[in-house]
């Protein structure tokens, strides 16, 4: 894991948008992994920013996110069907049709879940994937557990992560209680992974990720085997991790 040491969420954001930008001038036409929540979103605006200035283009570019709630609707404004579009897809020039999440409209997790591994698969698993942290350790909606999961499969969210997300509902109860995710062995499979953190609620989560032993009750402890594995943190979210 190579650690880099950002000031704070707007430095961990430009850094984070640096490295996302140079895999697509590298690639042009690379298939990235992508993320929702809160800390990807300065990202996403500083990659908005450069589009607009001409420094980065997206028309060749397909995504496959990492989650999706299970029930609600692609037009749902708690979807991340429709944080993605809010947050980046409909700031740039990518090509709707190559954009996929897993679809959360389908009842039929066995079935939503499985085309979901056939199109990452077909697509040649994510150059690069972002991934956000959850303050339990969870990567994508891969909650702590007593096994590491493979493809995509359907989650009963933990309270925590019900509780942390519920920041973004009017109420903790409309908070979904499932998702479909993206499982850890597919993270696993993209070339390069690319997590960021900030903030002091992440500190345990990313000492226990990059300093304690690989195990899925800290799921994002396995990427210390992935061998090109970019962490992204500001001083807060780094506060517990040893001095280098
Ligand atoms: P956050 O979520 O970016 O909203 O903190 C990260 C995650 O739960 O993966």
């Amino acid at each position: 894991m190579k650690i880099i040491h950002a000031k704070d969420y707007s430095d961990m954001s430009r850094k984070a948008a640096n490295i996302i930008s140079a895999q697509v001038i590298l690639k042009p036409d690379c298939v990235l992994g992508l993320a929702t929540g809160s800390t990807p979103i300065g990202a996403y605006q500083q990659l908005i920013k450069w589009y607009e200035k001409g420094d980065v283009d997206f028309e060749q570019v397909s995504t496959y996110n990492l989650d999706e709630y299970r029930g609600l609707s692609h037009d749902d404004p708690q979807s991340y069907h429709f944080f993605m579009r809010d947050n980046f897809f409909d700031h740039i020039n990518i090509d709707l049709a190559n954009t996929h999440v897993p679809d959360g409209s389908n009842p039929d997790a066995e079935a939503a879940c499985s085309e979901y591994d056939r199109m990452v698969a077909a697509a040649g698993y994510p150059d690069l994937q972002l991934l956000g942290i959850g303050n339990n350790g969870h990567i994508g909606f891969n909650e702590p557990d007593d096994h590491f999961s493979a493809g995509t499969h359907c989650v009963d969210l933990t309270e925590s992560t019900i509780e942390a997300n519920s920041r973004l509902f009017d109420k903790a109860e409309d908070v979904p209680r499932q998702a479909y995710t993206m499982g850890t062995q597919t993270i696993m499979y993209a070339r390069m992974i690319l997590i960021i953190a900030s903030g002091k609620a992440k500190a345990q989560a990313v000492r226990d990720m990059c300093y304690g032993p690989v195990t899925p009750t800290c799921p994002a402890s396995i990427l210390q085997l992935h061998t090109n594995c970019v962490v992204v943190a500001d001083e807060e979210a780094l506060s517990l991790c040893p001095a280098e």
